[in-house]
Order: C-alpha cells, then sequence, then structure tokens
C-alpha cells in the first residue's frame, strides 16, 4: 500500500517527512515524493525509485516550508516512473494531493475532465482528484470542494491535500483506506498509519470513512459526510516503533493474514460490472475473438503461486472445458512444451521476478505462444513482458510466506473464470450473477473463520507444534490446498510436511502413519466428501491424529477428527480460498511457538530473482 505523510506547524517540514516516509518502507514502495507549501506557492519532487534518490534531489536544491505532504507510491495503476510518482496537480498547480486507495471510475472521470480541457501528466487514477477539485473549486471554497469532488468518487481512498490559496493548512479525507491524525506540540500530523508520527506524538486521532480533516498549526477539524463539525476521540498510543510497523502484529505474516479480507475485496474492486452482469479487468488486452479461439492454456509458476495455478486448472477444465496444463517455471523452460499460437500461456507472480517464471514466459513466447500474468508488483519484469495483465491488489507482502498473494491470485482466477466462460458462452447470465455474488461474500467469510476459529487453531497448533512430521491431504479442488499447507509449514516452521491427494494413501504415505502423527485433512463439503471420511478411517485406523477442516454444521465429522477447524459453507470451487487460511494460521503459530524466524524463514528469500 502506498504511505501518506503530511504536516503543518512551525517547524520545517521536508527533513521531517523523509523521516515519516521511512518509517512506511516497510509498506513496500516503488517511487516517492514530497510537497512544500511556502509563500503560497506549492513545490514538489518526486521520482520512482527509493527515498534516498529523493533525498538526493532535495540535497540539490534544498526547499522551505513548513507545510507539506510527501508519499511512497506501491503502484496499482500506472507503471513506476516519475510522472506517476505523487504528489500529483491540477492544471494550475494551487491544487497538490496524495492519495493511498484505488478509484474504481477514474477512466469515466477522467474522459469527462478532458472533455472540460483539463491535460493529465500521470497514467494514474489519483490524479483525476485534484482536476476534481480544480473544477468544483471554481464554484466554491476549498473544502467544499474537496467534498463534492470526493462524493464524485468510487473506490478507496486515503488524501492530504494542499492549496496554495490555503497556507498553512492541510486537508484530509478517507474511505475504506486508512488514515490518521497526529496532535504534536510544534504542528499537526496526517499520516497513512502510525510510525510516521510516532516520534513526534503518541497522540492520534482516527479519520473515519466519508469524513474530511481541515489542519493547521495548532487545531485538526474534522467535519462528517453531513459536512458537520464531529468531535474526535484522541487515543494515545503505547506502542514502540518497531511495533507500529507491524501495526502491532508480532509478525508481518500474521498481519498480512489478517489483511486478507481488505486485500481480497480490494482485488474485487472495479472488476465486476453489476449493470451488464460481467467481470471487467483494466489490462487483459485480449480481443474476444482470440480468447473464443484459445484451444489451450498452459499455466506457469514457482512455489505457492503454482499451488494457485493447480486451483486454476480445476477451474478452466470443470467450468469453461478449456484444456489447462500446469507447470512449475523450472520445468517448463527445460522441457518441450507442445505449445503454439493458439496457446495463451498465464505466469502467477506475486513479485513478477522470480526467474524461473520470466523464463517460462520467454520460452512461451519464444515458441508463438501469447502470454498473460496474474501479478501483485506493477511493471514488474513478468507483466513487463507479458500482453495481458490482472494485477492482484493485495499491496505489498513483506513476509516471506505467501499468504494474501495467494487468495488474491484465486480472485484473479475466478474472475478469469467467468470472465472467459461468458465470452465462450460456457456461463450464462444467471450463473455468471450467481458466481459474482458469491465472490463479494468471501471477504466476510474470511472474516469469520479468523474471528470464529482462531483460538481453535493456536489451541491445536500448542497440541501439536513439537511434531516432527505432518500429513496434509484433500481431495478435487482442495487437493492443491493440501500442498500450499505443507508448505506453508514446512517453510517457516521446518517441520517435514508432505501435501497429498487423499486417494493417494493406499498407494505410500499411509505407510508413514504412526500413532499421534498429525494428518490435516480438508473435509469440507464436497462431491467427494464421503471418500475424504474413508480417508480419516484409515488414518485413525493407525492412530494418527486427524485435524479436519469441516463445514459449519458437520456434526458426522466429529467422531472422526481429534480436532475440527469450521469453515463457513460456500460453493466448492470457492472452498480453497477459505480453507487455506487456517493452515496459514496453524504455521504461523506452530512457527511462533517453535521459535522461528517467521518473516525471514532460513534459507529462502522473498523473491527468488536466479535459478
Ligand atoms: C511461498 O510462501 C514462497 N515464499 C515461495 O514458494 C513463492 O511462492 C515462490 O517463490 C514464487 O514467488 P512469486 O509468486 O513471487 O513468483
Amino acid at each position: 500500500m502506498c504511505g501518506i505523510v503530511g504536516y503543518t506547524g512551525k517547524k520545517d517540514a521536508s527533513l521531517m517527512l523523509i523521516e515519516g516516509l521511512k518509517r512506511l518502507e516497510y509498506r513496500g514502495y516503488d517511487s516517492a515524493g514530497i510537497a512544500l507549501l511556502h509563500n503560497n506557492r506549492i513545490t514538489r519532487k518526486r521520482c520512482k525509485g527509493k527515498i534516498a534518490k529523493l533525498e538526493q534531489l532535495l540535497s540539490e536544491e534544498p526547499l522551505e516550508g513548513s507545510t507539506a505532504l510527501g508519499h511512497t507510491r506501491w503502484a496499482t495503476h500506472g507503471k513506476p516512473s516519475d510522472e506517476n510518482a505523487h504528489p500529483h496537480s491540477d492544471c494550475t498547480g494551487e491544487i497538490v494531493i496524495v492519495h493511498n486507495g484505488i478509484i474504481e471510475n477514474y477512466i469515466k472521470l477522467k474522459k469527462e475532465l478532458q472533455e472540460k480541457g483539463h491535460r493529465f501528466g500521470s497514467e494514474t487514477d489519483t490524479e483525476i482528484i485534484a482536476h476534481l477539485i480544480e473544477e468544483e473549486l471554481k464554484k466554491t471554497d476549498i473544502l467544499k470542494a474537496i467534498f463534492s469532488a470526493v462524493g464524485k468518487l468510487e473506490g478507496s481512498y486515503a488524501l492530504g491535500i494542499l492549496y496554495s490559496g490555503a497556507p498553512g493548512e492541510v486537508f484530509a479525507a478517507r474511505k475504506d483506506s486508512p488514515l490518521i491524525m497526529g496532535l504534536a506540540e510544534d504542528g499537526n500530523f496526517i499520516a497513512s498509519d502510525i510510525p510516521a508520527v510516532l516520534p513526534y506524538t503518541k497522540k492520534i486521532i482516527y479519520l473515519e470513512d466519508n469524513e474530511v480533516a481541515h489542519l493547521t498549526a495548532d487545531s485538526v477539524t474534522v467535519y462528517g459526510p453531513d459536512r458537520k463539525k464531529v468531535k474526535k476521540e484522541v487515543s494515545v498510543i503505547n506502542w514502540d516503533p518497531v511495533m507500529a510497523e507491524k501495526q502491532g502484529y508480532k509478525h508481518f505474516m500474521l498481519k498480512e493474514i489478517f489483511e486478507q479480507q481488505q486485500a481480497i475485496g480490494d482485488t474485487l474492486l472495479g472488476r465486476l460490472d453489476r449493470e451488464k452482469n460481467e467481470v471487467v479487468f483494466e489490462k487483459f488486452s485480449f480481443s474476444k475473438d482470440y480468447l473464443k479461439k484459445i484451444r489451450r492454456i498452459f499455466m506457469v509458476a514457482c512455489g505457492t503461486a503454482y499451488h494457485a495455478c493447480l486451483i486454476g486448472k480445476f477451474l478452466l477444465e470443470d467450468h469453461l472445458k478449456i484444456p489447462c496444463e500446469v507447470d512449475i517455471g523450472s520445468e517448463f523452460r527445460y522441457r518441450n512444451p507442445p505449445i503454439d499460437r493458439d496457446t495463451l500461456v498465464i505466469a502467477i507472480s506475486q513479485s513478477g521476478e522470480t526467474a524461473d517464471t520470466l523464463a517460462a514466459v520467454r520460452e512461451a513466447k519464444s515458441r508463438g505462444a501469447r502470454t498473460a500474468a496474474i501479478c501483485n508488483v506493477v511493471g514488474s519484469s513478468i507483466t513487463r513482458e507479458s500482453e495481458g495483465i490482472i494485477y492482484t491488489h493485495a499491496g505489498p507482502e513483506i513476509g516471506v510466506a505467501s499468504t494474501k498473494a495467494f487468495t488474491t491470485q484465486l480472485v484473479a482466477l475466478y474472475l478469469l473464470t467467468i470472465y472467459l466462460g461468458r465470452i465462450r458462452n460456457m456461463l450464462d447470465e444467471k450463473e455468471a450473477l450467481e458466481l459474482t455474488q458469491q465472490l463479494t461474500f468471501l471477504p466476510l467469510k474470511v472474516k469469520k473463520i479468523i474471528d470464529s476459529q482462531h483460538e481453535n487453531i493456536m489451541n491445536i497448533s500448542h497440541k501439536y507444534f513439537k511434531k516432527h512430521d505432518f500429513l496434509y491431504l484433500g481431495r478435487n479442488i482442495n487437493y492443491p490446498i493440501a500442498l500450499e499447507g505443507a508448505l506453508k509449514l514446512k517453510e517457516i516452521s521446518y517441520i517435514h510436511a508432505e501435501g497429498y491427494p487423499a486417494g493417494e494413501m493406499k498407494h505410500g504415505p499411509i505407510a508413514l502413519i504412526e500413532e499421534g502423527m498429525p494428518v490435516v485433512v480438508i473435509a469440507t463439503e464436497c462431491d467427494v466428501y464421503d471418500k475424504i471420511l474413508s480417508n480419516i478411517e484409515e488414518v485413525r485406523a493407525r492412530d494418527g491424529a486427524v485435524v479436519a477442516l469441516a463445514t459449519e454444521g458437520d456434526d458426522k465429522i466429529k467422531r472422526l477428527a481429534d480436532d475440527i477447524i469450521y469453515i463457513p459453507e460456500t460453493l466448492t470451487l470457492f472452498s480453497p480460498l477459505l480453507n487455506i487460511i487456517p493452515l496459514q494460521l496453524i504455521a504461523y503459530h506452530i512457527a511462533r511457538l517453535r521459535g522461528c524466524d517467521i518473516d525471514q524463514p532460513r534459507n529462502l528469500a522473498k523473491s527468488v530473482t536466479v535459478e
């Protein structure tokens, strides 16, 4: 996610904001910028790259001023570049803004503004907000102009705004994207997150959705959606700066597991056209004729992303009858894959920089295939070398163990299935409506699992954290979740764990089972549920300990499992997204109990950019 810091007060702002941005670096970013309001004039400095580069620019040309905005950008719309870096301005340069979030209707608004003569300098969704305020300012004062402008926005935003006609003042607004205000002795701050202001103050006000704030050096006034002043509570934060980077979570991985509700929602945002009842993508630039003609799809990835591909195979073959092969990146690039112009190769990658996956994309292109990517990093190598892109909007994933990237990759695959299904007439409008409705229920179901099962999962983790071997079993579309659950455990707790198709037990792994060995079985409601119960019986007959994932209300499982984690009911094809949540938490808590270095596990890197 992007990082915002703003200040107005008695002190010089630029160095303070740079330090504040550095304390938000953990959020991940690809460019940075700052704007200062001094002598009724706003000056901006911004650049692609790290904050050090911005510091270099400021050392060459220092900026004066005690009213300022700073920003670190995590690109969602528009590649990382100087022009796309925030802060952005209107045509006049008198209005400057920084933004964190996603504006769903920016294309429509941008077109309307261009028709009114507005000229744009970036590809971002953010820039349109400055021009909207400029347009409204022709009719009213800055505060009302801000209210009118944000009233036209659909999507999420946390905004910092400067107006050269309002010296010494900072404005802020938020909807669905966090923004706080810090009350210090010698001025007032806005920020995306507490770490940015913690060295200056522990007194925080949380801006709520649809509120607008007006800050001066010695006052903070907040207005509600009815544009009337609201009285805000001042909270006192007792975190230390390091804890604050993780928003109070002990590890980034846990924070990112908890962020999945938001990340799934953000990845759906703007992609479900409810009028036409269709899925819309912003950069999946294949013609409908081509998509109708595709005879075979290859999916290629590594690690967790490979497990997402395996689920994608079920979706494309079961629902669209498109033959789909799945390859591990390092295998695909060294075998002679049967691909041609009628093959679409889809790479899945959180980082967009995994060497084996990137090489597979290049191999596919060299053989005439067309390529697409599902990726979490805008402008990354794999996206630059792919023709069509579906971005996951998970925000930066800091923990080495991939969690929210995985569930948002599944969301992208669900959207792609509906998109292709409608184009290829494999899904009628009613079926597509049912799927899109069920998709929108997923974020709350993820929240329900965490709220209702987290304590149970912690107890289960405590019961088995000293074990040396785990087996994970799943069938059909949940077999890849058995693989992913095993990978999560082994990569952060260093316990040996294997994922297996449950039906394979008799072909080998059953020999592994000894008394008390934990076997995690994905037994949520599905067509092969009874088969899975038999597999559980096989485990119990050999005194294995069964940890079962079961659908809420399933009483049958009680007589078979030693421990049960209940999962809200959903369509089978969506069950992998819900089933992985408890498995992520089991891996996390077992690793925590074993004292492992969860965010940076031994021998592993977040992005494997070498062979
Ligand atoms: C997953 O938890 C691992 N960190 C690893 O397997 C990862 O999924 C793999 O390296 C692929 O990375 P990518 O998604 O960035 O391409």
